[in-house]
């Protein structure tokens, strides 16, 4: 497979935080010999929360979401490395805690369908978009 530097936009959530796990969280995207260019902890306010979760906000689960999101700090992170978006993609596991891999983040370490742990963009577009969002003058 052809080398392919990118960024993406990860979010380690208000539940990781609250529960300790940050630093075991960054410890495997680091172990993974991902590059941390920038690490902030920010607390999500309700229109970056809309933004962000553009795709989401008309849907039943989102208002519940929308309060997770915004109930206390979180790390917000952007990731380099080769295909680092694919890769973080499969770090982090399947949506759902109770359904994710063995070996995942939240397969490890989260059993809840809401509280996950982990956000990490999805595609190529989304990380643009959500860099953009996140980090403006990176
Ligand atoms: P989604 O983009 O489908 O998942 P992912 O974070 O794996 O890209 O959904 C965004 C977040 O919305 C998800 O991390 C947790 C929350 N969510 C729910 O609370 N209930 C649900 O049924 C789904 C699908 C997601
Ligand atoms: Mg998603």
């Amino acid at each position: 497979m052809s080398s392919n530097t990118e960024r993406s936009l990860v979010l380690v959530k208000p539940d990781a935080v609250r529960r300790g796990l940050l630093g075991e969280i960054l410890s495997r995207f680091e172990r993974k010999g991902l590059v941390i260019e920038a690490l902030e902890l920010r607390t999500m306010d309700a229109e970056l929360a809309d933004r962000h979760y553009a795709e989401h906000v008309d849907k039943a689960f989102y208002p519940p979401l929308k309060a997770f999101m915004t109930s206390g700090p979180l790390a917000a992170v952007v990731l380099s490395g080769d295909q680092v978006i694919d890769v973080v993609r499969a770090m982090i596991g399947a949506t759902d805690g109770r359904k994710a891999a063995a070996g995942t983040i939240r397969g490890d370490l989260a059993l809840s369908n809401r509280e996950n742990l982990v956000h990490a963009s999805d595609s190529p577009d989304s990380a643009k978009r959500e860099l953009a969002l996140w980090f403006p003058n990176l």
